[in-house]
């Protein structure tokens, strides 16, 4: 079957696709999965990039892709599957240290030890090939009219991990949160816009991409606000910064906008990975809010930050800070329910969002920052077309 890998060259990993045999399952909870489409994201792009992905132990080289929207082909006895459903699977796989109480319990998205194992990204195999063998308890089947959009599930984990947390941590208070700002406009950042607005709350969202893009009018298109964040000079921050190289002072221009728009946030989410946002955030938020950071970068910039002020808005205000990384079982589910509601209230929005579909064939050569919005990557000619609800498997 074919698979788009990443292989040591000689000085650097780069992407190709190989030939690899068919995955067989083999323990009686295993279910063999054909691929019909694999979502790309940033991560990918650091992978791609050389910076970010870890190969398998020994393995000279992993199948990358860690969105996936299959379906079932053989499903095991004790699976819990049937053949003919659609599913996509978790990311993340469990440490084997028996002091990492998180993932002893099955919550791998918190592993404490640092050494789970992601598909796709990190130490193990990922998605992005014709047939895909997982164990059933890792596979989550999705309901066949979310065909045209399954393959956000993933994503959407991510967004509901966040949401959920969220109202945890918000127990503490009676609290009736209004307004959401999102900093990045990228698939996250329209995801997380697509989900405050099914909450109802007041959106905006506020990032470089230009007023008339199309990361733009699809936030607009769910009734959340953009604003193209003018470049005042200090979001030119490098992604790396040497050793040595002067620290910067923060200034990226949010607390301007928000200010002379009198935006007021309950809660903040930092979806676009430009690191000093997410401190000039704090400031902003309302009392008893919650800043959640979702986006990662590679980068090693450093600033000068104003620390007492941040230390009075955190006690002071009863502030909250939320880092999140992948989710659990719980998050793929209700990310489900979620982007059916979104397909309900904003028809084709979701559609809309996967600017790149792509054949395999076109991976290596895909150059990230031509990609309008969101890639996704077809097996079979299109998962559109590849799957009708009822279809019999092959
Ligand atoms: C994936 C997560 C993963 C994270 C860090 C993200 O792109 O969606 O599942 O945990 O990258 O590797
Ligand atoms: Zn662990």
């Amino acid at each position: 079957m074919k698979a788009v890998v990443i292989r040591n060259g000689t000085d650097r990993q780069y992407v190709t696709v190989a030939d690899l045999p068919v995955p067989i399952p083999t323990g009686r909870d295993d279910v063999l999965i054909r691929v019909l489409s694999v979502g790309l994201d940033g991560t990918d792009r650091e992978i791609v990039r050389d910076r970010y992905g870890v190969l398998p132990e020994g393995a000279e080289q992993m199948v990358i892709g860690h969105e996936l929207l299959g379906v079932i082909e053989q499903a095991g006895p004790e699976s819990g599957l049937t053949r003919g459903e659609l599913a996509t699977a978790l990311v993340r796989r469990p440490c084997g240290d028996a002091a990492c109480a998180a993932c002893r319990h099955g919550q791998q998205d918190y592993c404490q030890s640092g050494a789970y194992t992601e598909r796709g990204i990190r130490g193990a195999d990922g998605f992005l090939s014709e047939y895909v063998v997982e164990q059933a308890r890792y596979v989550v089947p999705i309901p066949a009219v979310c065909a045209p959009y399954g393959v956000l599930v993933e994503p959407q984990s991510i967004v509901e991990k966040v949401c959920s947390q969220i109202a945890i941590v918000q127990q503490r208070v009676k609290w009736e949160p209004r307004t959401a700002l999102i900093t990045g406009s990228g698939p996250l950042g329209i995801l997380t816009a697509l989900t405050c607005r099914t909450m109802g709350l007041d959106t905006h969202v506020w990032s470089r991409s230009g007023d008339d893009s199309v990361n733009a009018s699809l936030i607009r298109r769910c009734g959340a606000f953009y604003h193209e964040a003018k470049d005042d000079g200090g979001t030119a921050l490098p992604d790396t910064q040497p050793p040595g190289a002067e620290d910067r002072h923060f200034t990226s221009g949010l607390q301007q906008f928000a200010e002379s728009q009198d935006i007021r946030p309950d809660i903040i989410w930092e979806c676009s990975g430009h690191t000093p946002l997410a401190f000039e955030s704090i400031q902003l938020l309302n009392p008893n809010g919650v800043l959640a950071i979702l986006g990662v970068t590679s980068g090693s910039r450093r600033l000068h930050i104003p620390c007492d002020l941040l230390n009075q808005e955190m006690v002071l205000k009863n502030k909250c800070i939320i880092g999140s990384v992948n989710a659990s079982r719980a998050d793929f589910v209700t990310g489900i329910r979620r982007l059916q509601e979104m397909e309900r209230d904003f028809p084709g929005l979701l559609d809309s969002m996967m600017t790149d579909r792509l054949a395999m064939a076109q991976v290596p050569e895909l150059d990230f920052s031509s990609v309008a919005v969101k890639a996704v990557v077809d097996l079979a000619g299109s998962a559109r077309q590849a799957y009708k609800a009822g279809d019999e498997p092959i």
